[in-house]
């Protein structure tokens, strides 16, 4: 790219990014999550019908995070170089529940769908940081109670977390970088007209072309752990200020 002019950056991830770490993105071939439809394991619906099997498929996701093999890649690594160097705000949406951001050295992180190492007590809204398994049984360590504690995640119907600082992210950005989305799920496939409208050149990452593709200025078709990493080496060493 030509020499980039230093403004505020806004970057969107998916599951993709996490795809080279090893955790499974949700839209497989077989259209299956993990082995699971969605609506038996990502709905309030889920939950209320069957909330053992609800906090067993985040139990395993979680206890997979922890697996010594899964750990941030490349292209989570240069985001947060990116982070770190650009010299004006670097704004980073994730869909993604997983830490491998925050691992890989990302310096704050919007979570826009929840975390899988936090809880929450349905009642009061407390939210906990959690390591280990949750069951409908498990007493919250607040209160006490059983039968509140709910993995911190948004499911389908449920509402975005941390719109305002969403909204923020998007208000100037100079730069937006979609990176491993398939852009099937709202309101984050909608997030490149906001950056578009206020004049953004607008970059997706992804394996193949997608269907929000068509509003990007153009797509970098590739695995993400090697277009990112090429990205960011070439944004930090053209940077000039204008
Ligand atoms: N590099 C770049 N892109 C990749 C890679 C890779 N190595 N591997 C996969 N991809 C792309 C796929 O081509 C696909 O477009 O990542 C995208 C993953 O799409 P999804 O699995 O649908 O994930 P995502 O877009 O993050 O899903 C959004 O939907 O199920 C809900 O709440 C869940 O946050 C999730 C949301």
């Amino acid at each position: 790219m030509s020499a980039a002019r230093i403004g505020p950056i806004a970057i969107l991830t998916g599951a993709g990014i996490s795809a080279e770490s090893g955790l499974a993105t949700f839209r497989g071939a077989d259209g299956l999550w993990e082995g699971h439809r969605v609506e038996d394991v990502a709905t309030p619906e889920a939950y209320a019908r069957n909330p053992r099997l609800v906090h067993a498929f985040y139990n395993q996701r979680r206890t997979r995070l922890r697996d010594p093999r899964i750990q941030p890649n490349a292209a989570h690594r240069a985001i947060g170089e990116l982070m770190r160097r650009w010299s004006a705000p670097v704004h980073l949406i994730t869909q993604n529940v997983d830490d491998l951001h925050e691992r890989g050295g990302a310096v704050s992180v919007v979570h826009m769908h929840g975390e899988l190492v936090k809880v929450r007590n349905d009642r009061t809204g407390d939210v906990h940081l959690w390591d280990g398994e949750c069951w409908p049984e498990t007493p919250c360590p607040r209160s006490g109670e059983t039968g509140v504690l709910r993995p911190h995640i948004v499911w389908f119907g449920e509402a975005i977390m941390e719109a305002e600082r969403i909204d923020a992210a998007l208000a100037d950005p100079t730069l937006f970088l979609c990176i491993g989305t398939a852009g099937a799920v709202w309101p984050a496939a909608e997030f490149v007209h906001a950056a578009r409208a206020r004049g953004a050149e607008c970059v997706e990452f992804n394996l193949t072309r997608t269907q929000i593709s068509e509003h990007f200025d153009r797509t970098i078709e590739g695995p993400a752990g090697e277009t990112v990493p090429a990205f960011v080496a070439e944004l930090l060493t053209t940077m000039r200020v204008p």
